[in-house]
C-alpha cells in the first residue's frame, strides 16, 4: 500500500488525502500495534512528500495531518484550561490485606451484588486528558491541580501513538491516559544528553514530564513519549456499561491500550495479576510501579461513588519502592574509552526489590559534591530505568566520613588526569591507556555497534592484558591460532570469534562512524552524518563548516570530529581499517546486495546437499565471490567430504575453514 504510483497522477487534494491515510495506518502499526511494515525511511518518503505536496498547497493542509506531529512555534508560557470533571489521584494498597479491605468496602456498597474488576498495569509517567471534537484531536491538558491543568496540545500532537484523528459518532469525547518514556528512549536520550555533556534525567518519569511541559514542540517531537489510554468521557462519564467495553472501544479506534489487562471476578484473582506483574516488571518495555483495579461495571462504579479525593471503586496496588538504603563502603574510579574517569560507589550489598545491588554510579565528581556523599555515608540507592542504579542522597552520615577525592593520576596507567574548564569529567590523557584501549574495544564490538558476538569483557582484558592488541584494529589480524592462547578458549569459540571478527567487515558505515568512538558521535549522529557525506573519507576531509552542514551537527560536534581526524594515531587507525576492509562507503540502497557482500569464497572437497554449481549460484546471489584458487584474499574455504590441498593451503594461511551446514547458515 501507499506505493508512490498508486497516489501518482491524481488531483492534489486526492492524492494529499491519500497519503495521510497511508501514513496514519503506518504510524498506527509502528507506534500503536509495534508492527512496521515499512521501513523507516520508507516512512521518511511518505512524510516528506506529503510535507512537499502540504508546502505547495497550504489550503490543503487539515487539522489532523500527520505532517503536525513535527512540532509548531515555541511558546511563551502554558496556558492553564479547566478540566471537564476532576482529574482525580487513585487511594493506594500496599500489600494484600489492604487490597482485601478495599474489596470487603466495595463489596458491602454494593451490597453483594455480582462483581466484576478490571486489572491494568499502573504506568509509571503523568497522566494527560486529550479532547477530540468530530473526530478530531483537539486538545490536551496536563493534570496540574485536578481541576485545571496546562495546555500541552501542541506538545501532545507529536506523540505518535496518539490519533489525531478517531473519527465515530460521538461528536465530543475525551480520552485520558498516561503519558511515558519506554525504557529503550530513555536510555537512548540520557546517552544522547551524555554526549551532548548535558545532566542525565533521573528516571523514564522525569524525561517523559521535562519532555512534555517544555515550550518548543520540536524537542517533544523528538523525545519519542508514549501515549496509553485508559479512560473515555462524553459529556463527563463513561458512555458504556463497562470499564471494559471503554477499553475495547478506545483500542478499536486507534488508541493504545495496554494489552497487560485482565477481568477477575474475584479478589484473589486481582492479587494474583498484582504478584504476577510484580516478578515480571523487569521484562517490560516501560516502568510500571504498581496495578490499578477497578470496578467494571460502571452502573456499580456510580453507586459506589467518590470520596473527597478519590473514586472508592478503585485503588491502586503499590508495589514497593525500588529503593533501599546502605553503606558507601567506598569509591572507587573506572576509566572510559575517552579517558573520562567515573567514580562508582562500592555498597554494602543490599537487595533492591529482589535483585541485589552493591555498585552505583556516581557520574563525576559535580554530582559527589551535589549529593553532599563521604565514604562512609548511609544512602539511598535506587533502580529505575538505568542499567546501574545511583544514589538518590544520603540518608545518614556515617560516623566515620572520609572525603573523596579525584586522583591526580589514572588508576589504571598512572597517566595525568586533567579536568578542563566547563567539563564535568576529569580525563585520563594517555592515549594509550590499556584501560581506554578495553573500552575501545568494547565499544567497537557492541552489538549496536560493529556487533562482534564473542568479544565480551573476558576476551578483551586477554587481549590487551596478554599484548595480542595494541589498537582496535589489531583485532582483523588475529589469527585462530593467536587466539587459542587466551585462557578458557577453545577451538570452536576461537574459529567462531574469527569468523564473527571478519564478518564485522560488513557493517554499514554509520555503524563504523560510532566504531570510531569520536566524542558526542552516537548512534543518531552517526546516521546523519552517513546520510550527509556517504563516505567516511568525506567526513574526514571535511571542514567544520562543512561538518556543520550536516543536519543537527552543530559546532561542538564538529570541532569534536574536526580534531578527531587531525589526530595521526586516529588517522592511522582509519588507514588500516580501510586496509581490512572495513566498509567506508554508505550504501544507501535500500536492499545491500546480500549478507555475502564483499566475501570471496573457494569451494572444495565434495557437499551433501547442494551440487558445486548451486553452492556458487547461491554464494553469488547473496554477493559474495566465488574463487577457484585458495589465496590471502580468500575469507572462507567451504569444506566438503575427502576435502584436498586446497583445504590445506587455507589451515597454512589460517583462513576460516567452515563446513556446508555452516554456509547454509550464512546464506539465510
Ligand atoms: S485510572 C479516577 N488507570 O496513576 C481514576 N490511572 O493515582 C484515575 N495511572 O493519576 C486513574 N496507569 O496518572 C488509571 N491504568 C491506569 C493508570 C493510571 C497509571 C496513573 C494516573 C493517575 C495515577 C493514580
Amino acid at each position: 500500500m501507499g506505493s508512490k504510483s498508486e497516489v501518482e497522477g491524481k488531483p492534489p487534494h486526492e492524492e494529499i488525502e491519500a497519503l495521510q491515510e497511508t501514513i496514519r495506518h503506518h504510524e498506527y502499526q509502528y507506534y500503536v500495534l509495534d508492527r512496521p511494515e515499512i521501513t523507516d525511511s520508507e516512512y521518511d518518503v511518505l512524510i516528506r512528500r506529503l510535507q512537499k505536496l502540504e508546502n505547495d498547497h497550504p489550503e490543503l493542509v487539515t487539522l489532523d495531518s500527520p505532517t503536525r506531529r513535527v512540532g509548531g512555534k515555541a511558546r511563551e508560557g502554558f496556558v492553564k484550561a479547566a478540566h471537564s470533571s476532576p482529574m482525580l489521584s487513585l487511594d493506594n494498597a500496599l500489600d494484600e490485606r489492604e487490597l482485601r479491605e478495599f474489596d470487603r468496602r466495595v463489596r458491602e456498597g454494593l451490597k453483594d451484588s455480582p462483581l466484576t474488576y478490571v486489572t491494568e498495569l499502573k504506568m509509571d509517567g503523568l497522566s494527560l486528558a486529550t479532547r477530540y471534537r468530530n473526530g478530531i484531536f483537539a486538545q490536551a491538558l496536563t493534570r496540574g491541580d485536578g481541576l485545571t491543568g496546562e495546555d500541552v496540545t501542541e506538545n501532545a500532537r507529536t506523540i505518535r501513538s496518539l490519533p489525531l484523528s478517531a473519527r465515530n459518532q460521538i461528536r465530543e469525547f475525551e480520552v485520558r491516559g498516561e503519558t511515558v518514556m519506554n525504557r529503550r528512549a530513555f536510555e537512548a536520550l540520557n546517552a544522547r544528553r551524555e554526549e551532548q555533556a548535558l545532566s542525565r534525567f533521573a528516571n523514564p518519569r522525569n524525561a517523559a514530564a521535562g519532555s512534555l511541559r517544555v515550550l518548543e514542540p520540536s524537542i517533544t517531537a523528538s523525545r519519542r513519549l508514549d501515549f496509553y489510554a485508559y479512560m473515555l468521557l462524553v459529556d463527563g462519564r463513561p458512555p458504556f456499561a463497562s470499564h471494559w467495553e471503554t477499553l475495547d472501544w478506545l483500542e478499536r479506534h486507534g488508541f493504545k491500550v495496554n494489552l497487560r489487562r485482565q477481568r477477575c471476578e474475584s479478589i484473589d484473582q486481582v492479587i494474583e495479576f498484582c504478584r504476577e506483574w510484580e516478578a515480571k516488571r523487569e521484562e517490560l518495555p516501560y516502568e510500571i510501579d504498581g496495578v490499578v483495579v477497578k470496578v467494571d461495571s460502571i452502573a456499580a462504579q456510580e453507586k459506589l461513588g467518590y470520596t473527597a479525593k478519590a473514586p472508592r471503586w478503585a485503588i491502586a496496588f503499590k508495589y514497593a519502592a525500588r529503593q533501599a538504603v546502605t553503606k558507601v563502603e567506598g569509591i572507587e574510579v573506572q576509566v572510559g574509552r575517552t579517558g573520562a574517569l567515573t567514580p562508582v560507589a562500592h555498597l554494602t550489598p543490599v537487595a533492591v526489590s529482589g535483585v541485589m545491588v552493591a555498585r552505583a554510579t556516581l557520574h563525576n565528581e559535580d554530582e559527589i559534591e551535589r549529593l553532599g556523599l563521604k565514604i562512609g555515608d548511609l544512602v539511598i540507592v535506587e533502580r529505575s530505568g538505568d542499567v546501574i542504579p545511583r544514589i538518590v542522597r544520603v540518608q545518614e552520615q556515617g560516623s566515620y566520613r572520609k572525603p573523596f577525592q579525584m586522583p591526580k593520576e589514572c588508576p589504571v596507567c598512572g597517566g595525568k588526569v586533567v579536568r578542563e574548564d566547563g567539563e564535568a569529567a576529569s580525563r585520563c590523557i594517555n592515549t594509550n591507556c590499556p584501560a581506554r584501549l578495553k573500552e575501545s574495544l568494547l565499544h567497537f564490538a557492541s552489538r549496536s555497534v560493529m556487533n562482534i558476538d564473542g568479544m565480551g569483557e573476558a576476551i578483551v582484558d586477554q587481549l590487551v592484558d596478554l599484548g595480542m592488541v595494541h589498537s582496535v584494529a589489531d583485532i582483523y589480524e588475529l589469527q585462530v591460532e593467536k587466539l587459542l592462547e587466551m585462557d578458557r578458549l577453545g577451538p570452536k569459540s576461537a574459529s567462531n570469534l574469527k569468523r564473527n571478527i571478519d564478518k564485522s567487515r560488513l557493517n554499514r558505515l554509520p555503524r563504523v562512524i560510532q566504531a570510531l568512538g569520536i566524542r558526542f558521535v552516537g548512534e543518531r549522529t552517526s546516521v546523519l552524518l552517513a546520510e550527509h557525506f556517504g563516505s567516511l573519507d568525506k567526513i574526514a576531509k571535511a571542514t567544520e563548516e562543512e561538518l556543520q552542514q550536516a543536519d543537527e551537527i552543530g559546532p561542538r560536534i564538529a570541532q569534536s570530529i574536526a580534531l578527531f581526524f587531525k589526530e595521526g594515531r586516529n588517522r592511522e587507525l582509519v588507514e588500516r581499517l580501510r586496509a581490512a576492509q572495513v566498509s567506508f562507503e554508505y550504501q544507501t540502497r535500500k536492499k545491500p546486495a546480500g549478507p555475502l557482500q564483499g566475501l570471496t569464497f573457494v569451494l572444495t572437497g565434495t557437499l551433501s546437499g547442494l551440487s558445486r554449481e548451486e553452492a556458487k549460484a547461491r554464494i553469488e546471489a547473496a554477493g559474495g565471490k566465488v574463487s577457484a584458487a585458495v589465496s590471502k584474499k580468500t575469507n572462507f574455504v567451504v569444506a566438503g567430504a575427502e576435502a584436498g590441498s586446497k583445504l590445506d593451503k587455507a589451515l597454512s594461511l589460517n583462513i576460516s575453514v567452515i563446513d556446508e551446514e555452516k554456509l547454509l547458515e550464512m546464506l539465510k
